[in-house]
C-alpha cells in the first residue's frame, strides 16, 4: 500500500503532534481549523489502534453537514473509501481492518451520551454553541485505560470573550494547547474565498474582528453600559510618555483585585489637554490585593524602573476616605496612599462625592460616541480587565451598571465580575474633566463664589 500524503497547513504543525488531553483550535472563518480536526482524526485512525472517537456537536443534525461529510469527504479524495464502512443513517464511519470507529452524537440528546462507552477522543465542532456542563459531561465519557492518548479536539470562531472556552484558555493549564488561526495561515484557501470573506465581514466591527482576524469577539446584548465603547475607536498600542504627568485613579474593592488604573493626557487635534490616554491598569488579586501592595506596584514601575519625574495626579473612590476595618484607626485608603507615595509628592484629587452612575455613564457615553467638548478617550491594548469592562458591563433597567456577581471557585465567596476599572475611570474623568462634567450635566460653567466656609475636615 502507497503511504498517504495528508496534506495539512504547517501552521497546525504543534497542534498535530500535540497529546494534550485538550486541542483548542479556534480563530477567523476559513483558517483550516475543521480541515485539521477532521484530518487529525483520521490520521490517527489509520495508524493507532483501538480508538472510538466521538464527534459531536450541539445538536446531532448539523453533525452530518459539516462533520461527518467532511469526513467521508477527505477519504474520498485520497482514493481510499474502500477501506472503510459508512453507515449514513447513525453517521457511523469503521475502518475495516483496525476495527477503529467514530460514532456521532448531539448533545441535546445528552442521555444518549451517558450511555456510551470506550470513547478515545472527541472532536467538537463549534464548540461554542457548548455551555460549560455540555463540555463537563463530555469530558467525563473521556477515561479509563486506553492504548493510545485521549484528547478533545475543539473548534470555533471565538465569538465572545465573555465565553468559557476563554475562561478555561486563560486559565493556562498544562493540558490545553490553544492555537489560534486565520485565513492567512490556511495555504489551500483560494484569493477569491479570501476576497469575499473581507467583503463580506469587514463593514461590521465585531464580525470582522472575529472572522477577518481571529480574535474575540463580544456578544451585543444592546444592554452595554458603555455603549459608546468600540475597539477599534478606543483601543491602541500606546506607551508611557515620560514628558507628560501620571494621573492614578483608584477602586478599593479587594476582589477579584485592588484596582490602580494609570492615566495621561495630551493634546487632543485642537491643541487642547483632552486626549485621556490609559496606559496601565495595575490590578493585584489575592493575596496582593491590598491598597498598599497596589502603590509599591505601581512605584517599582514607574518610579524606580521608568524613573518618572513629570507629575503625578491622585484620583479614587471617594468612599475610600471611610476608615474601615481594613486600616489603622485615624486611616483611611487616601492616607494609605498618601503615605506611601509621599516622597513623589502626589496631588490629591477627590471629589466630595462621588457623582451618580447613570450621569458619568451619560458622560462617558457622549465622550466614547462622539469625542464631547473636543474630549477623547484611548485605552491601551494591554489593559485587559478595563478593556473587557468597558466592554461587558451591563446597565440594569434604571441606568446604572449591573452588579453581576460570580463565585469564585477557590474561596468560595462572590465578587463583581465587572465594574471595577470602570468605576476607577470613571472618577478619574468625572474630576479630570470636572467642569465639562458640569456643562454637560447643567447646561452651564459653574463658578460659585464660597465666602468664609468651613474648611472640609477630611482627614488627609
Ligand atoms: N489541509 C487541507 N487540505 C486541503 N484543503 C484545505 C485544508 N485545510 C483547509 N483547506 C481548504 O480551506 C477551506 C477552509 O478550511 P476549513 O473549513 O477547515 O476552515 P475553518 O477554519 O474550519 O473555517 P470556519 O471558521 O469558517 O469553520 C476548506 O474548505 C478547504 O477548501
Ligand atoms: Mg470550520
Amino acid at each position: 500500500m502507497t503511504p498517504i500524503e495528508l496534506e495539512l497547513n504547517s501552521t497546525y504543525q504543534s497542534a498535530f503532534y500535540s497529546d494534550k488531553r485538550y486541542l483548542f483550535l479556534y480563530g477567523g472563518a476559513g483558517s483550516g481549523k475543521s480541515q485539521f480536526a477532521a484530518r487529525k482524526i483520521l490520521y490517527r485512525m489509520l495508524t493507532e489502534p483501538g480508538h472510538r472517537f466521538l464527534i459531536v456537536r450541539k445538536e446531532k443534525c448539523h453533525v452530518k453537514e459539516s462533520m461527518f461529510t467532511l469526513l467521508k469527504d477527505i477519504i474520498e479524495s485520497y482514493k481510499i473509501s474502500h477501506q472503510f464502512f459508512f453507515r449514513n443513517d447513525t453517521m457511523q464511519i469503521t475502518h475495516t481492518e483496525t476495527g477503529n470507529e467514530i460514532i456521532a452524537a448531539g448533545l441535546l440528546e445528552s442521555d444518549k451520551i451517558k450511555s456510551i462507552t470506550g470513547i478515545t477522543g472527541i472532536w467538537v465542532e463549534e464548540a461554542f454553541e457548548l455551555e460549560k456542563k455540555d463540555f463537563d459531561q463530555l469530558n467525563l465519557r473521556l477515561r479509563g485505560l486506553t492504548e493510545s492518548y485521549k484528547q478533545i479536539i475543539c473548534t470555533f470562531n471565538p465569538m465572545d470573550a465573555d465565553h468559557w472556552l476563554k475562561s478555561m484558555m486563560d486559565k493556562k493549564p498544562d493540558n490545553l494547547l490553544s492555537m489560534q488561526t486565520t485565513f492567512t495561515d490556511n495555504m489551500f484557501i483560494d484569493r477569491e474565498y479570501m476576497d469575499e470573506l473581507i467583503h463580506q465581514y469587514k463593514q461590521n466591527e465585531n464580525f470582522s474582528r472575529v472572522y477577518i482576524n481571529g480574535d474575540w469577539g463580544r456578544a451585543y446584548t444592546g444592554g452595554e453600559f458603555y455603549h459608546g465603547f468600540s475597539w477599534t475607536k478606543h483601543v491602541d498600542s500606546i506607551s508611557y510618555n515620560a514628558a507628560l504627568p501620571l494621573h492614578i485613579t483608584f477602586d478599593f474593592n479587594v476582589n477579584p483585585y485592588v484596582t490602580c488604573c494609570v492615566w495621561q493626557i495630551d493634546n487632543n487635534h485642537s491643541g487642547e489637554l483632552k486626549k485621556a490616554m490609559q496606559i496601565d491598569e495595575i490590578c493585584l488579586r489575592h493575596p496582593r490585593n491590598s491598597t498598599k501592595q497596589v502603590c509599591a506596584e505601581f512605584r517599582r514601575k514607574y518610579f524606580n524602573e521608568k524613573g518618572h519625574t513629570a507629575g503625578l495626579f491622585i484620583y479614587g473612590d471617594p468612599a475610600g476616605r471611610h476608615e474601615d476595618t481594613r486600616s489603622e484607626k485615624g486611616h483611611n485608603d487616601f492616607t494609605i496612599i498618601r503615605n506611601e507615595l509621599r516622597d513623589l509628592h502626589p496631588t490629591m484629587r477627590i471629589a466630595d462625592k462621588a457623582p451618580g452612575v447613570k450621569s458619568r455613564g451619560d458622560f462617558i457615553n457622549s465622550i466614547l460616541e462622539s469625542e464631547y467638548d473636543g474630549i477623547s478617550i484611548v485605552i491601551n491594548e494591554n489593559c485587559k480587565n478595563s478593556i473587557g469592562d468597558f466592554s461587558f458591563l451591563k446597565q440594569d433597567v434604571n441606568g446604572v451598571k449591573l452588579k453581576e456577581k460570580v463565585k469564585d471557585e477557590k474561596t468560595g465567596g462572590t465578587y463583581e465580575k465587572y465594574g471595577h476599572t470602570s468605576d476607577s475611570a470613571d472618577y478619574f474623568l468625572t474630576s479630570v474633566f470636572s467642569s465639562e462634567f458640569d456643562y454637560f450635566l447643567n447646561g452651564q460653567k459653574k463658578f460659585n463664589p464660597v465666602f468664609g466656609k468651613k474648611r472640609s475636615n477630611n482627614i488627609w
